[in-house]
């Protein structure tokens, strides 16, 4: 069996860094990222098999492959839990609050999905930005069509990358020929399950698109293929803007607020990630704690749009797991780097503001995100016996980012440089079970 060595200055974040509950509390990230500057991670089989100094692990093997440099810098794949595969051509809409942006610019572009042959050649852009970023694992909000879906499904397949989504369903509230019915969206959605679920590294989540698009009986189809499947995932919209929220409200008056939408149908669990919940209440956050739901925050999106600053610190509070996602095309860009350095802008800019650091960062978007999908056995660190899925940074010579390392005077400041410069230019390769995937 071949053992491969991927050299550079190794990274990850093993530990969460919010788990005492608060998050003022420094993190271990000094001694964690410590003494690996001239780093490597042994790959065997696909999985990380030690990460140590590089010298030392050249000794142990000395039938290795090396790949890569000294300069370089090895991270876990990152982890989007927030990204729509119709929306790359939105990237950039100015000018637009939510309901607007969907109706004008987001929606329109989403019913050409209508057509197999345009989805699969922006499903392939899609999954080559994905790489070309870093990202190796997404929750991917999908289309409103099966055709679509089904060739999505084929390119992620071909990718490599580890790819759970689904098909989106609404039935008011968009357009028409983004409408289905109960009936319809709970066949097509079992025929995708039974056809992609568990193949490879691809896995199905349930998707109504938000309550505003959706009725009660669709929303109850949604519970029934969620627990008639105790392995798919689930995810929606919550609490994004405040006049989606007063909209839901008139449309459901008989509910308590915006998360009940879904609760009465079952679709809040440990299997359940909702995008954004910026506008949260005490109670809905103290419910999704006690449901183990995850919200994904998507600090670049919500600047974007216009929705608001992420209450980070309630949520920890109240103990919900928070992971990260890009929110294409809401959000500005593939970069969970860049998404990061978002996270952090927004809690330096709220009076309650969380501490965080370039290593809760790197939680935020590794480790958080695939326990947030229930892979945090395969993936999310460097743990001898995970997929090795890394991304390899290598600042571009001259960069701003080249100049800012050199003087960076520990890890934790040199990986806060990376959340804060490193973009799709210094992504130099993506690999997923140790397998460079193309970009
Ligand atoms: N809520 C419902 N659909 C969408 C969408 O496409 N993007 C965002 N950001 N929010 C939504
Ligand atoms: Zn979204």
């Amino acid at each position: 069996m071949t053992t491969t060595l991927l050299r550079g200055h190794v990274f990850h974040a093993p530990t969460n860094p919010f788990a005492d509950g608060t998050s003022r509390a420094l993190a271990p990230e000094a001694s964690e990222m410590a003494g690996l500057a001239d780093g490597a991670l042994a790959v065997r089989d696909g999985r990380v098999l030690e990460v140590g100094d590089f010298d030392a692990l050249r000794r142990r093997f000395p039938e290795a492959r090396v790949d890569g440099e000294a300069g370089d810098l090895l991270l876990p794949g990152l982890v989007d839990a927030h990204v729509h595969y119709p929306q790359l051509p939105v990237i950039g809409a100015m000018g637009m609050r939510l309901l607007t942006w969907l109706e004008r610019r987001t929606l329109p572009e989403e019913a050409r999905f209508d057509d197999p042959s345009y989805a699969r050649a922006r499903a392939r852009a899609f999954l080559r930005a994905l790489a070309r970023n870093g990202t190796t694992t997404a929750l991917v909000f999908g289309a409103h069509f099966k055709g679509a879906m089904d060739v999505f499904f084929e390119e992620a397949q071909r990718s490599g990358l580890r790819i759970t989504s689904g098909l989106v369903v609404s039935d008011r509230n968009l357009r028409p020929e983004l409408h289905t019915e109960p009936a319809v969206a709970a066949a097509e959605s079992a025929e995708l399950i039974e056809r992609w679920h568990g193949r490879g590294r691809l896995r199905y989540a349930v998707t109504p698109r938000f309550s505003l698009s959706c009725g009660d009986s669709l929303l109850a189809s949604c519970g029934e293929v969620l627990a008639a499947h105790d392995d798919v995932w689930f995810t929606s919209h919550l609490n994004e803007t405040l006049d989606e929220i007063a909209t839901v409200a008139r449309l459901f008056p008989d509910a308590t607020d915006y998360l009940a939408t879904y609760e009465r149908h079952a679709l809040v669990g440990p299997r359940s990630v909702f995008a954004h919940n910026v506008h949260a209440t005490d109670d809905e956050l103290a419910r999704l704690a006690a449901a183990e739901g995850s919200v994904c925050h998507c600090p670049g999106s919500n600047a974007f749009i216009g929705s608001g600053l992420f209450p980070l610190q309630r949520h920890l509070d109240a103990g919900v797991r928070v992971c990260l996602g890009s929110d294409v095309g809401g959000g500005p860009g593939f970069s969970l780097f860049g998404e990061g350095l978002a996270a952090y802008e927004h809690q330096m800019l709220r009076p309650d503001g969380a501490y965080v650091s370039s290593y809760h960062l790197l939680w935020l978007a590794t480790n958080a995100g695939a326990r947030a999908l229930g892979l945090g056995d395969e993936i999310g660190d460097f743990a001898p016996g995970k997929s090795a899925d890394v991304v390899r940074i290598r600042p571009p010579s001259g960069s701003t980012l080249a100049e800012v390392l050199r003087h960076s005077p520990s890890a934790e400041a040199a990986l806060a440089a990376v959340f804060t410069l490193a973009r799709e230019d210094a992504v130099a390769a993506t690999y997923v079970a140790g397998q460079r995937i193309a970009a």
